[in-house]
């Protein structure tokens, strides 16, 4: 992810979900050293983007989002596809990532990654109110 990228990262983010990160918090990605970002360019154009987040071995999976236009064409797969092997070169244990309780695509494309659902955390998410799976992946 690079600075030319916010703004249109942020318009997907307000098109996603109903508590979108501003510009400013993408932004503040740009410098965090712990913050592994990729975004997926179809033809020039921004598709989607990826956010994770390394603490020593840890990988807390932020932020997955696709614009309507490029959805089901392998687009959240690739990232996906791409930050596993960097989380593997970087020899994180496990990713981590909370997903609504009725995101059931979201909830499918992680399963197909072998993610695991560990845990559940009521009420986690606001506007609507809904709990969040954990779903962990463990290398
Ligand atoms: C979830 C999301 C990122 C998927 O992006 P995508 O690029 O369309 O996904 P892909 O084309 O790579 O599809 C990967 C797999 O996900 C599942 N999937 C994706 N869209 C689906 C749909 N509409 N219905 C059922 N399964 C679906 C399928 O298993 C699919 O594999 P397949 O095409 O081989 O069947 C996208 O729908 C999105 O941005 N949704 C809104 C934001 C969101 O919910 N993010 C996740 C928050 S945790």
């Amino acid at each position: 992810m690079r600075q030319e990228h916010i703004e249109r990262l942020a318009e997907i983010e307000t098109e996603c979900f109903s508590t979108p990160w501003s510009d400013e918090s993408l932004a503040a990605e740009l410098s965090n050293p712990l913050a592994v970002f990729l975004v997926a360019l179809c033809d020039g154009e921004i598709a989607g983007y990826v956010g994770m987040t390394q603490v020593i071995d840890e990988g807390y999976l932020a932020n997955l989002a696709v614009t309507e236009r490029f959805r089901r064409r392998g687009v959240a797969k690739a990232l996906l596809d791409e930050l596993i092997c960097l989380a593997k070169e970087n020899d994180l244990s496990f990713i981590t990532l909370e997903v609504r309780r009725s995101n059931e695509v979201a909830r499918r494309l992680y399963e197909n990654f072998d993610f695991d659902e560990v845990g559940v955390r009521p009420d986690f998410y606001v506007n609507p109110v809904e709990d969040a799976i954990l779903m962990t992946r463990i290398f």
